[in-house]
């Protein structure tokens, strides 16, 4: 229903379901990068002539429509990055660093576990990592056994896992990390392609957002800080656009967002990130969830029919991302035929290795749906990967 908004389905053969790798964006969002560019390309927060002018306008409308969408309290809240990646290293260097303890999840991904170990962390040395239960399930009780031996510590933890879909019940994480005293920062990196997030309503510290995943253009995502932070930041990175006076001596900053954003920022990306959340407005939530659900609940039906499937959760509490292998064939290959067949999919470990190791497994297939997705496309994923696995057996 909704494709029809998305120029690459009409331009392309492949069944995409590989959206938490990357979402596909739609017209409005590629015409405002095709109207910057051809109509009024100039720096931000510069030059004060008319097309210079207009890019700021539009720059600084899409951190007010960020601001509105996550309910963020003042736009100064929201830093832009180039997406959560470095919105949690810049977190981790700028404010983390010297927290004496990290709790992070077992189903982290690596933009969340390797930012930890350049600081030194590891299991034996400020990094606590929580269990995970049967189902794939966040294990609160040892969550609370962790706090419990380490208030005062930073906590990072997943929203959504991208490899298995699993929605940690956040506003439980930070509510029980703030009886601990603890600072927590979430990694949304799949949140708000599938779920509303009220950051006030949360009373998250930090929340890292990518505009890729939510049908926004690549090189672009954002930092929501609780403003109490705002000012126990350190510096990330300096630079043009960041300050307010330099000699050769020293310098002194702007107040937030622009000390925090160096340099000419990914302005036509983040134009077409405002873009991407009207756009998102305008679909609703009611129907993502709605749609989701739906096809969601008739790719696990088909899939589970299939014989010799190994799941590793069930989909209880899973939006988005559905991992499996099928016994006997290396995911690799099934990856490589789908290809063939048209068929957008993501095999390997898809950057979560640690919990790809606990599972005693290399890697999963991993079918990931978006609104635009339907039993149509998971007929031809269904039957192309029946034909995939009677080649291979
Ligand atoms: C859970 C999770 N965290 C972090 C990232 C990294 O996000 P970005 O590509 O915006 O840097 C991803 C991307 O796959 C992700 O799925």
């Amino acid at each position: 229903m909704f494709k029809k908004d998305f120029p690459y389905f009409q331009n392309s053969e492949v069944v995409y379901l590989d959206n938490a790798a990357t979402t596909q964006k739609p017209k409005s969002v590629i015409d405002s990068q095709l109207e910057y560019y051809e109509k009024y390309c100039a720096n931000t927060h510069r030059s004060s002539f008319g097309h210079a002018n207009k890019a700021t306008t539009n720059f600084e409308e899409s951190r007010k429509i960020l601001q509105n969408f996550i309910n963020a309290s003042k736009k100064e809240e929201i830093i832009f990055t180039k997406g959560v990646t470095e919105s949690i290293n810049f977190i981790a260097q700028a404010y983390a660093k010297d927290f004496k303890t990290v709790i992070i999840s077992s189903l982290e991904h690596h933009s969340n576990i390797t930012p930890w170990h350049t600081q030194g962390r590891n299991l034996q040395k400020g990094l606590k990592v929580v269990k995970y239960k049967d189902n794939l399930d966040f294990d609160f009780e040892d969550y609370e056994n962790i706090l419990k031996n380490n208030p005062n510590s930073f906590v990072s933890i997943s929203h959504i896992s991208n490899t298995f879909g699993k929605i940690h019940d956040i506003k439980r994480i930070i509510s029980l990390a703030h009886e601990y005293d603890c600072v927590v920062m979430i990694d949304g990196a799949q949140s708000l392609a599938h779920e509303k997030i009220d950051v006030q309503d949360l009373d998250v510290d930090f929340f890292a957002i990518s505009g890729h995943k939510t049908f926004a253009p690549t090189g672009v995502g954002a930092i929501y800080i609780k403003e109490k932070f705002l000012d126990k930041l350190d510096l990330y990175q300096t630079g043009g656009a960041t300050i307010d006076q330099v000699d050769f001596n020293s310098s002194t900053f702007l107040p937030s967002p622009f000390k925090f954003e160096a340099g000419t920022q990914n302005i036509a990306g983040i134009i077409g990130f405002g873009e991407a959340l009207k756009y998102l407005k305008h679909v609703g939530y009611e129907n993502i969830k709605a749609i989701e659900k739906d096809v969601f609940n008739y790719l696990n039906e088909e899939l589970k029919a299939i014989p010799d499937i190994i799941f590793y959760n069930d989909t209880s509490d899973s939006i988005g991302s559905r991992s499996f292998n099928i016994q006997g064939i290396m995911h690799d290959d099934i990856g490589i035929l789908l290809d063939k067949m048209n068929v957008a999919i993501r095999v390997g470990h898809h950057c979560t290795q640690p919990i790809m190791k606990s599972l005693g497994i290399k890697g999963t297939i991993r079918v990931s749906i978006s609104f635009y997705n339907n039993y149509e496309d998971v007929n031809i994923f269904i039957k192309s990967l029946k034909k995939a696995i009677s080649m291979l057996k």
